[in-house]
């Protein structure tokens, strides 16, 4: 099987230190760690990117299109902003990417973070469980991605 993309947006570079009270204390290092054990039990390759830069995501998910298996995606904000990312995502078919939030973003008092823009054109979406989040959706995304 391709490698999964494990894409990540804008702010959670500083996961661990950004608003701790809504988003915890892990790291995005230590996100990643936990996704390379899971990957080596479930015997896939992972790749992992982090961009604060819309355009620099949308050609990480074209690049996805021919090189990757899936896509495990923390939008970040753009989640509720982004039609350039709707329509990479879109554009990649059927490459399928799994919207991943670590906040319940249903359950958030910003009334701007219950519509996402992109779950419509992703396979689903996993909100509110923490870094399990992230977990959860690489497994989605293995029930559904092509085995070549
Ligand atoms: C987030 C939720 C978004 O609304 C927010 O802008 C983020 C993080 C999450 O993982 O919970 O940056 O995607």
């Amino acid at each position: 099987m391709k490698p999964v993309l494990i894409l990540n947006g804008p702010n959670l570079n500083l996961l661990g230190l950004r608003e701790p009270g809504v988003y915890g204390s892990t790291t995005l290092e230590d996100i990643e760690a936990e996704l390379r054990l899971l990957a080596q039990e479930l015997k896939i390759e992972l790749q992992f990117f982090q961009s604060n830069t819309e355009g620099h995501l949308i050609d990480k998910l074209h690049e996805a299109r021919t090189s990757c298996a899936g896509v495990v995606f923390n939008p970040g904000a753009y989640t509720h902003t982004s039609v350039a990312l709707r329509d990479a995502i879109s554009s990649i078919a059927p490459v399928p990417v799994v919207e991943v939030h670590l906040s319940n973003v249903y359950a958030r008092p910003d009334t701007f973070r219950h519509k996402s823009l992109l779950a419509p054109v992703c396979a689903g979406q996993i909100a509110g469980f923490g870094p399990a989040s992230y977990m959860l959706g690489l497994r989605a995304v293995l029930a559904i991605a092509k085995d070549n």
